[in-house]
């Protein structure tokens, strides 16, 4: 049995991303595993590599981790060929340019989402690493989520009949930063710095109603920022100039409807940060991150319109639990795990760069339609 090394030069690992699903409960969790097998045998062992501006918080993380390698020079870092895959979780307006010099060096790429703040960007990247002949791929953790996979097992078992829409509840209450500390880095509210909820979350609501509904065709969409001002980490109140919310609708391939709330300001009153509700002609589904219940058809009970009387339903009673029925390891790190056999052993890995330009198209053409306040249509993507 060999063991095969790769070396993974991490760009923005001191992040909130980087350091906790890509560092810690990916690269180093595979370390601790022992590495990826592969079906010879053979073993692949991730050696990573980090990188970033701050020499202080580097050097804290890798002591803290007890990695040997870091350093503030990425095209030193691209300069040594016993690296051969570069990863990027810097915020996006840093990316392009960051993975077109990775791919200049001749890396493999896996980055996160957004590719880049605009389709332009993004298909670029797809196209530069596709003349360059690396491996690509992006992050696209929500396929991986349990309460994703099962929703996904019920598709593939029939269970819904012909699926007619779903309902997406994505959001909960960012704080201001005023009188709490807010929960996300602020430069998500603003635009200038790579923010806004379009751009980030459209990037996930593309690969997940196409993977698991059909290709979306076209899109609604009203987005605002509710909240005018917030105050930063270092205490200092600033103007928000992205979007922190959006209502969209999107049409699907076979006439599924999907309509989308993503809110920063929304106070959670449902059982998750993310719920899907998917109703069909022979059943309906309600997936949240880690779980999914369902309801067929035979169980769906009949209520009548009455105010005047008690209601004599429990509603989110007359579900019933998809069972686990396996064991969900971390999203992010299976993702890891398969592009590391991707890039060993030429494993399968549909998510690339080109993929995760659809992501960028549907934010830009949303940002569009709330704009022009029109549907606009969604048109195939290619190199
Ligand atoms: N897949 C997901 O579910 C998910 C969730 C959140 C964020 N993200 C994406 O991950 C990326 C990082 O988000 P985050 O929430 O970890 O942000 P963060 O602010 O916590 O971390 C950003 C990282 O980029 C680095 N960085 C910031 N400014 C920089 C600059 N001027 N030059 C070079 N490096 C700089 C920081 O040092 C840090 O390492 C974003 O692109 C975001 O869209 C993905």
């Amino acid at each position: 049995m060999g063991t095969q090394r790769v070396g993974i030069i991490m760009n923005g690992v001191t992040g909130r991303m980087g350091t906790n699903q890509h560092l810690i409960r990916s690269i180093l969790a595979i370390r601790e595993e022992g590495g990826v097998i592969l079906p010879n045998g053979d073993v692949i062992m991730p050696d990573p590599i980090l990188v970033g501006r701050n020499e202080k918080k580097l050097q804290a993380l890798a002591e803290k981790h007890h990695i040997e390698r870091w350093s503030t020079d990425l095209d030193q870092c691209l300069a040594n060929p016993d690296d051969q895959i570069y990863f990027d979780a810097q915020t996006t307006v840093h990316r392009t340019e960051s993975v077109k010099k990775a791919i200049a060096a001749g890396k493999h790429i896996y980055c996160e989402k957004p590719t880049s703040t605009s389709l332009e960007g993004s298909l670029e990247l797809a196209k530069l690493a596709k003349e360059a002949g690396v491996k690509n791929g992006v992050v696209q953790d929500k396929l991986f989520l349990p309460g994703l996979q099962k929703l996904k097992r019920l598709i593939d078992s029939g269970f819904f009949g012909q699926i007619l829409s779903v309902r997406m509840e994505f959001g909960y209450w960012v704080f201001e930063g005023d009188w709490q500390e807010g929960q996300r880095p602020s430069w998500n509210y603003r635009k200038e710095d790579g923010g806004g909820m379009i751009v980030d979350m459209f990037a996930h609501w593309r690969y997940v109603l196409d993977n698991l509904f059909g290709n979306v065709t076209a899109v609604s969409c009203l987005a605002t920022t509710h909240i005018p001002n917030r105050v930063d980490e270092q205490g200092n109140e600033y103007k928000c100039t992205a979007d922190d919310a959006a209502y969209a609708t999107f049409e699907l391939e076979g006439g599924i409807i999907a309509q989308v709330n993503s809110s920063w300001a929304v106070r959670v009153n449902r059982d998750d940060l993310l719920t899907i509700q998917v109703d069909g002609t022979e059943g309906s589904a309600v997936a949240g991150l880690r779980d999914c219940k369902a309801q067929h058809r035979i169980n769906t009970p009949k209520p009548v319109w009455n105010p005047d009387i008690e209601n004599p339903f429990n509603f989110t009673e007359q579900w019933s639990e998809v069972p686990n029925n396996q064991i969900f390891d971390n999203g992010f790190k299976v993702q890891w795990e398969l592009f590391l056999k991707h890039v060993v052993a030429d494993g399968p890995f549909p998510w690339d760069l080109l993929e995760g330009a659809k992501g960028t198209q549907l934010s830009d053409l949303g940002i569009q339609s709330w704009q022009e306040r029109r549907w606009i249509e969604v048109p195939e993507l290619k190199l």
